[in-house]
C-alpha cells in the first residue's frame, strides 16, 4: 500500500521524505512578471530561470534526488573505457528490464535519433500510440512518417478511463494491412503518453500490442520514458496486477518489446538515458552509432556521477512509496482545480496536471494558439511556468499549413517530490483567479517561426492588450500582493 488514509477521509498527498536540501525561490512583482513574459517572446522555454517562481515547465532533469542517489555520485570511476560506473549501471537495467545488452546514450532523443538512423528507412512508418515531439522529429528527418493509433476514447480530454494511452489494436491491424509489414520500422509504444495528458498503458495492452506487432515480424519498441508514472497506474488500476510487485510489473512491460529506450531525465531521477535489447543484432547494428555521436560505450554522453545516481534511481523506481509520489501530487492539483470549475485532463495522468486550454479559452481561435496563450497567462498571473503542448508544439505540413492538435493542453508538470502542497495550492489559487478572468485573455501570434521544433525557441506576441488588461484586473482583485 502507498497510500495513508486519514481519519478525517481527506485525501491528501502525503510526502514518504523529508526536505534537506533547499533552493530559494523569487517571486517578481505582476508587472516584472508581464515584462519577463514580453522579453521571453510569450514562450515559457525562454524566460530566465530566476524570474520564475514554481517551475511547472517540465520533470525532465528536475525531479528531486534521494540522499542515497547523491551519495553514489561521490563514488563514481572517472574513466573513458571500462568504467566500473558503468558496469554497476548495465547490470541494475540488465537486471530491472531482463535485457543481456545496453547501450549509453546523453538523453532520450539521442537514443530515438540512433533508432531512426538504424531503422526507418525512406517511406516507412512508425506506428504509435502517440507521438512525442523528438520522436517524430527523429523519424521524419530521415524520411519516415508516424501514424497514431491512441484508443479513440485517448483524445476525450476528460473521461474516467484508466489507460487512456492504450493502442487501439483494430487499427493496429489496418495499418499493418494498409501498409504492409515490410514498410513498418518498428511499432512504438510510449508508456505514460507524455503530449496526451502523461495517460498511462495498460499491461495487457501492451501485450496484445506486441502479440500482433511479433505476428507480422515488426519489432517493438519501448519509450519508457515515463514508465515510473505508467508502473504506479498499472499497479492501482490494473485488476490482473493488484498483486504483482513493481519490480515484476517492469519485467512484464518489458517483456513485450524487442527495444527499450528511455530518457533517465525523466526515468532514474538522474541526467543521461539509454537503449536495452536481447537481441544481439540489434545491438550490434546501433552500437557503431554511439561512439560517433555520443561518447565511448562504457559513458556515451553521460557523466559517470549521472551514472551513479541513475544506477540509484531506477532501483528507488521499483519502490511503490517513491513513484506513488508524483500521480498523488497531480491527481490533488487536478481536483482543487476542478473545484474552481478550471477543466483539466482526467482522469488525472503522470507527469503533470494538464488544462484543457481549448476549453478554458473557447473563445480563442485554434491558429492563435490558446494553450501558448494560456501559458503566458499563467506565468503573468502566478510566476509559475508550464508548458503549452499541441498546436504550436506540432510541425507544420511540408506545404506550410499548420496541423491543429487533436488536444490543447497547458502541462504544469510536477517534478517528483520538489514542490510543497502550500505551492501546489497557491498555484491553484492563481489559475482559479485567471479562469475567474478568462474572458481577458486573448491569443498570440508567431513573430520569429523556426521551422524544427519551434516550441524551443519561437516568439510570439500577444494579440491586442490584453495582458496589459489582465495585470491592471490582478491589482484591482488581489491588490498589493506579489
Ligand atoms: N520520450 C518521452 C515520452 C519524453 O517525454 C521525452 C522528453 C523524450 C522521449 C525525450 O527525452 O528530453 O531526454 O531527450 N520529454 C521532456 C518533457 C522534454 O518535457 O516532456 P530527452
Amino acid at each position: 500500500m502507498s497510500e495513508v488514509k486519514l481519519f478525517s477521509g481527506e485525501k491528501l498527498p502525503l510526502e514518504m521524505h523529508k526536505v534537506r536540501v533547499v533552493q530559494k525561490l523569487n517571486l517578481l512583482p505582476v508587472e516584472s512578471r508581464q515584462k519577463a513574459m514580453a522579453a521571453a517572446g510569450n514562450n515559457t522555454f525562454l524566460l530566465r530561470n530566476e524570474d520564475v517562481f514554481l517551475d511547472m515547465l517540465t520533470d525532465s532533469g528536475v525531479n528531486a534526488m534521494s540522499d542515497q542517489a547523491v551519495a553514489a555520485m561521490m563514488v563514481a570511476d572517472d574513466s573513458y573505457a571500462g568504467s566500473a560506473t558503468y558496469y554497476r549501471l548495465e547490470s541494475k537495467i540488465c537486471e530491472l528490464f531482463g535485457t543481456q545488452y545496453f547501450l549509453p546514450a546523453h538523453q532520450g532523443r539521442a537514443c530515438e535519433s540512433i533508432l531512426a538512423e538504424t531503422f526507418v528507412k525512406p517511406g516507412n512508418v512508425v506506428p504509435m500510440n502517440f507521438h512525442f515531439t523528438t520522436a517524430k522529429a527523429h523519424i521524419t528527418r530521415v524520411g519516415g512518417r508516424v501514424e497514431e493509433l491512441v484508443s479513440d476514447a485517448g483524445l476525450i480530454p476528460e473521461s474516467d478511463l484508466p489507460f487512456k494511452g492504450n493502442i487501439d489494436l483494430d487499427k493496429l491491424r489496418e495499418c499493418i494491412a494498409r501498409n504492409g509489414s515490410e514498410n513498418i520500422a518498428f511499432v512504438r509504444i510510449e508508456a505514460g503518453t507524455n503530449l496526451i495528458g502523461g495517460q498511462p498503458v495498460s499491461l495487457e495492452n501492451m501485450t496484445q500490442t506486441a502479440q500482433i506487432a511479433r505476428e507480422n515480424g515488426i519489432p517493438v519498441v519501448l519509450d519508457a520514458s515515463l514508465l515510473q508514472d505508467n508502473l504506479h497506474f498499472i499497479k492501482t488500476r490494473e485488476a490482473a496486477c493488484k498483486g504483482m510487485t513493481i519490480r515484476e510489473i517492469t519485467r512484464a512491460v518489458c517483456a513485450n518489446a524487442d527495444i527499450i529506450y528511455f530518457s533517465a531525465r525523466k526515468l532514474g531521477f538522474a541526467r543521461g538515458g539509454g537503449i536495452a535489447m536481447n537481441n544481439r543484432e540489434y545491438y550490434e547494428r546501433m552500437k557503431g552509432l554511439i561512439p560517433l555521436f555520443e561518447g565511448f560505450l562504457t559513458y556515451g554522453g553521460m557523466s559517470v556521477r549521472e551514472m551513479e545516481a541513475m544506477t540509484v534511481g531506477l532501483e528507488e523506481t521499483m519502490d511503490e512509496t517513491v513513484i506513488s509520489q508524483g500521480p498523488q501530487f497531480i491527481e490533488f492539483m487536478a481536483t482543487e482545480l476542478q473545484k474552481r470549475g478550471v477543466p483539466v485532463v482526467t482522469p488525472a495522468g503522470g507527469l503533470g496536471c494538464h488544462i484543457n486550454a481549448r476549453k478554458f479559452l473557447s473563445h480563442v481561435d485554434a491558429h492563435e494558439y490558446p494553450a501558448a496563450a494560456l501559458a503566458s497567462a499563467v506565468y503573468i498571473a502566478g510566476g509559475v511556468r508550464g508548458m503549452e503542448r499541441e498546436t504550436l508544439s506540432e510541425q507544420r505540413e511540408p506545404d506550410g499549413t499548420e496541423p491543429i492538435a487533436s488536444m490543447e493542453l497547458l502541462r504544469l508538470a510536477l517534478p517528483r517530490r520538489v514542490f510543497t502542497m502550500s505551492q501546489v495550492l497557491y498555484a491553484v489559487d492563481r489559475i482559479g483567479w485567471l479562469y475567474e478572468n478568462r474572458h481577458l485573455i486573448g491569443g498570440l501570434n508567431f513573430v520569429e517561426e523556426p521551422a524544427t521544433l519551434r516550441f524551443f525557441f519561437g516568439r510570439l506576441e500577444p494579440i491586442g492588450d490584453w495582458q496589459e488588461q489582465l495585470v491592471a484586473k490582478f491589482r484591482k482583485d488581489i491588490g498589493d500582493s506579489l
